[in-house]
């Protein structure tokens, strides 16, 4: 059989995320080249690999064969290739990187002088909703993630980074701007837009409102946190955001409200499976972002 590595590379996301078209975003790739690999793949093989029952993609026998086979493949593949990177050093190498939305707020502002301090290293940053980022990090899919509930009870290290509190977030005519001390009580009266389930943001939020015994009233959901802010301005109601997705929030036409409780504090942590062997561009990066981090830290 004639098969290359990429078509193994796309049938396993495919397997994996149950969708071509998951698949086709995660490898950053459009939806016909993905189903065009599978076609050609299942050419190759004599035999269908994946069905399509409803809107959900199964594997057939043999395509739990091949994906029994094409992990293992594909893991001493990925190891050959982080060997490499290792002789290379530091000259060259990819780094691959998952971050939590809030976190593409500042992220970037230490992958500048990383990339300029080390051109050869190509970094690939992928910015998603928690859930997302544990669907990753269960299957070792990145070097490093940054994140702001880390999961309870997983095999994992973590290494707080920076503060990455929330606030409640109102439209700048809204009744409460300018009150000092509001009671928590008084936002069970309020309708928020929430993040969507599964979001790190979404799952804090809740938390704090079952901890107070009040009822999170949601009005809508959104799942970005530019587009929240919008509604919020547009009148739609208050949300409960991380400080650091707002710039300035008076030119959003947003304001931030004293209520009793906020700002949550947390944190964000760096986040990588225990026992998972970094690479030499990743153990540098961890030591870049703890001193660069530092930087970025509010002056006392
Ligand atoms: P989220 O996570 O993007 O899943 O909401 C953000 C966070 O926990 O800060």
């Amino acid at each position: 059989m004639r098969v290359t590595l990429r078509q193994l590379q796309v049938f396993e996301a495919v397997a994996r995320l149950g969708s071509f078209s998951r698949a086709a975003e995660e490898i950053h790739v459009t939806q016909p080249a993905v189903s065009k690999q599978i076609r050609q793949l299942q050419q190759e093989v004599g035999l269908p690999l994946l069905e399509q029952i409803g809107r959900q993609v199964c594997l057939t026998d043999a395509g739990r064969e091949l994906l029994a086979t094409c992990s293992d493949w594909l893991d001493t593949w990925n190891r050959f290739e982080q060997s490499i990177a290792d002789l290379k050093g530091l000259k060259q190498g990819r780094l691959r990187i998952a971050v939590v939305t809030t976190a593409k707020y500042f992220m970037p502002r230490v992958l500048g002088p990383f990339c300029d301090r080390y051109p050869g290293i190509e970094v690939a940053l992928e910015v998603i909703n928690r859930n997302r980022l544990l669907e990753r990090l269960g299957h070792n899919a990145d070097d490093l993630y940054v994140m702001g509930v880390p999961p309870e009870g997983w095999e994992i290290e973590s290494q707080p980074l920076l503060e990455n509190n929330l606030v409640v977030v109102a439209p700048r005519t809204h009744r409460f701007v300018g009150r000092r001390r509001i009671p928590f009580t008084q936002l069970a009266d309020e309708t928020f837009i929430a993040r969507e389930e599964g979001s790190g943001t979404r799952i804090t939020v809740e938390r704090v409102f079952a901890e107070k015994g009040i009822h999170f009233k949601v009005r809508m959901e959104l799942g970005s946190n530019e587009a929240i802010k919008q509604a919020i301005a547009g009148g739609l109601g208050l949300a409960v955001l991380s400080q650091n997705t707002l710039g300035d929030p008076a030119a959003e036409e947003l304001a931030v409200l004293d209520v009793t409780g906020f700002p949550v504090r947390r944190s964000w942590y760096l986040v990588w499976p225990r026992g998972k062997q970094l690479s030499v561009v990743a153990a540098t990066f961890v030591d870049f972002l703890h001193r660069h981090v530092a930087l970025l830290k509010p002056r006392a």
